[in-house]
């Protein structure tokens, strides 16, 4: 009697700790889970309570089965912002109560790649967060190394806004736009009106190329890429966008060309659409093997770049968003409380019917 009586501390500690996270559970399913709260396991770790979230195209590869280092029983997720809950001892730039904006890049900042400032090949961080250790679709995650994997957010920023700079926003930025070398005057493609796309598209006019050829197969984002600055658009279904490109160049062809979808057919219109002197810059995952065609291209004294996403220029596209430059907040379409993550996850996967682009998610 005594017993049944007794309070079970235990039991009630377990419960206080739980939350609730979106787990991936072996390729095309997932559900809302309930798990422990992580714990600092690393005195250079924070414990962060998520805010706002939201759904990238990587996590749709994951639930395909395209993303095999992401194992079943993982928390999806690599973009949101917060508020510190926790730190470890080593942690000197952040504090409890702290808002900040967490990069999909975790990096410890002192190994040869994070000291040449390529973040993604952190030999112990890198893109892990929702893929190697639990993501941020959850009320809390564990961000490690988190004096150079979180970033500071200013009191009345906009949160939404800022959710879109931990991955779509750098990712267009830096694969897209640094690498593909847009300039003044210049005249470029961008194959893939998706977030990434549209996010190369946007940051983009941070250097008044002279036009923006947008090429994808759905009307409703090439409409919204006209809306963010696109100065042609065109639905490449017919087969034709080489022809349409070669017309509205007068021959020429463009100086960067952008390749944000991540399929050979996509990869293969980039080498046709790319000037000598030109530069092909890759941003989309590729999954199968595509053709290079040097015996067109030998002559031609083009570039192609590839990049997985560092994150580097987070603290300057702060200052853009700050500043009214940008305003990324145009992307996000769709908004979902955390307990109603399965329909955010249908929304963003049938974007076609549901016009999505980018989704946020309130924990
Ligand atoms: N390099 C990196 O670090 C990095 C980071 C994040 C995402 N990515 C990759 O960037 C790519 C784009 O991401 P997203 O989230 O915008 O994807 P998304 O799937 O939302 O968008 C892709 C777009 O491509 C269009 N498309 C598909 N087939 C096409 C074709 N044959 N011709 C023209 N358009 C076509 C689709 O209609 C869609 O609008 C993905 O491959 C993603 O995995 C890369
Ligand atoms: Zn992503
Ligand atoms: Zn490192």
């Amino acid at each position: 009697m005594a017993i049944e009586t007794m309070p079970k501390p235990a039991m009630r500690a377990a419960t206080a700790g739980m939350m609730k996270a979106l787990v991936y559970q072996g390729p095309g399913k997932k559900a809302l889970e309930d798990r422990p709260k992580p714990d600092i396991t690393a005195s250079t770790d924070a414990i962060v309570k998520i805010t706002k979230t939201t759904i990238c195209g990587t996590d749709l590869h994951i639930l395909k089965g395209d993303v095999p280092t992401c194992q079943p029983g993982r928390i999806l997720g690599h973009e949101g912002v917060g508020i510190v809950e926790q730190v470890g001892e080593a942690v000197t730039a952040f504090k409890a109560g702290d808002h900040v904006l967490i990069s999909c890049v975790s990096a410890c900042g002192k190994c040869e790649y994070c000291r040449r400032q390529m973040f993604s090949h952190c030999t112990t961080g890198g893109w892990i967060l929702g893929n190697t250790i639990d993501g941020t679709q959850a009320e809390f995650v564990r961000i490690p190394y988190a004096d150079t994997s979180l970033y500071p957010i200013s009191d009345g920023a906009d949160e939404e806004a800022l959710v879109m700079l931990s991955d779509i926003l750098p990712t267009g930025f830096e694969c897209g736009v640094l690498n593909g070398k847009v300039a003044p005057g210049n005249t470029v493609a961008i194959v893939g009106a998706g977030p990434i796309g549209l996010a190369a598209l946007l940051t983009a006019q941070f250097y008044s190329p002279a036009e923006i050829i947008m090429i994808d197969l759905d009307d409703n984002r090439l409409a919204v890429a006209k809306r963010f600055g696109a100065t042609a658009t065109i639905n490449s279904t017919d087969g034709k966008a080489l022809e349409t490109v070669m017309k509205m160049t007068g021959k020429r062809a463009v100086d960067t060309a952008i390749e944000a979808v991540g399929i050979p057919a996509t990869f293969e219109l980039c080498q046709q659409l790319v000037a000598p002197g030109g530069t092909i810059a890759n941003i989309g995952v590729h999954g199968k093997k595509v053709d290079l065609h040097l015996e067109q291209l030998w002559d031609r004294n083009i570039s192609i770049t590839t990049r997985l996403v560092d994150t580097v220029t987070i603290p300057m596209l702060f200052k853009t968003v700050g500043a009214h430059k940008i305003d990324p907040k145009r992307l996000i379409t769709h908004r979902f409380k955390l307990d109603k993550i399965l329909d955010a996850y249908e929304t963003f996967g049938s974007a076609a019917k549901t016009k999505a682009l980018k989704v946020i998610i309130e924990a």
